[in-house]
């Protein structure tokens, strides 16, 4: 996985300081944007939800530099979404709203470059979920 290891983690430090606001705009956006993924939700509860899934983040960005202990970990969540009813076509409507979450985050932080560094980031992760998502059905 090559991924831009020091932009990520400094534009990730500075959506840490206000986690919870940033999960909040982020269920939101993801709701607007594909009400068709709103019910895979019905069961959970939004705001531990929302720590699950930042706590993920942080779990990735803080692994990105032990790359086996990420992909065990993506690849074993990627498992468990198989049984939330999450299909390979809702991944890209997730990454387009955390990619839209991180630009209302960093205002003028948001460049060019950190845009790429996010995008390839959450491709590598997709995939390796996707990857666990796999080996359950074979
Ligand atoms: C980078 C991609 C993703 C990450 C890091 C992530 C992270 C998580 C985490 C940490 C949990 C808590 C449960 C567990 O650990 O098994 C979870 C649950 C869940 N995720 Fe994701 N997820 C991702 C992608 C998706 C996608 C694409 C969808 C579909 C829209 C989705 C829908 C759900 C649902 C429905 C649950 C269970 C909620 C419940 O009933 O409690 N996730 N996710």
């Amino acid at each position: 996985m090559t991924m831009n290891i020091e932009l990520l983690e400094q534009s990730f430090s500075t959506v840490k300081a206000s986690s919870a606001d940033f999960t909040k705009t982020f269920y939101a956006n993801l709701f607007a944007d594909y009400p068709e993924v709103e019910p895979l939700f019905a069961n959970a509860h939004m705001e531990a939800q929302g720590q699950k899934l930042f706590d993920s983040l942080v779990l990735t960005i803080d692994s990105l530099r032990k790359p086996d202990v990420l992909t065990a970990t993506l690849k074993g969540l990627g498992t468990r979404h198989i049984k939330y009813g999450v299909l390979p076509q809702h991944y890209p409507m997730v990454g387009s709203s955390l990619l839209k979450s991180l630009e209302s985050a960093l205002g003028t932080d948001w460049t060019e470059e950190v845009k790429q560094a996010w995008i390839e980031a959450y491709t590598a992760v997709a995939q390796l979920m996707l990857d666990g998502a796999d080996k359950l059905e074979s």
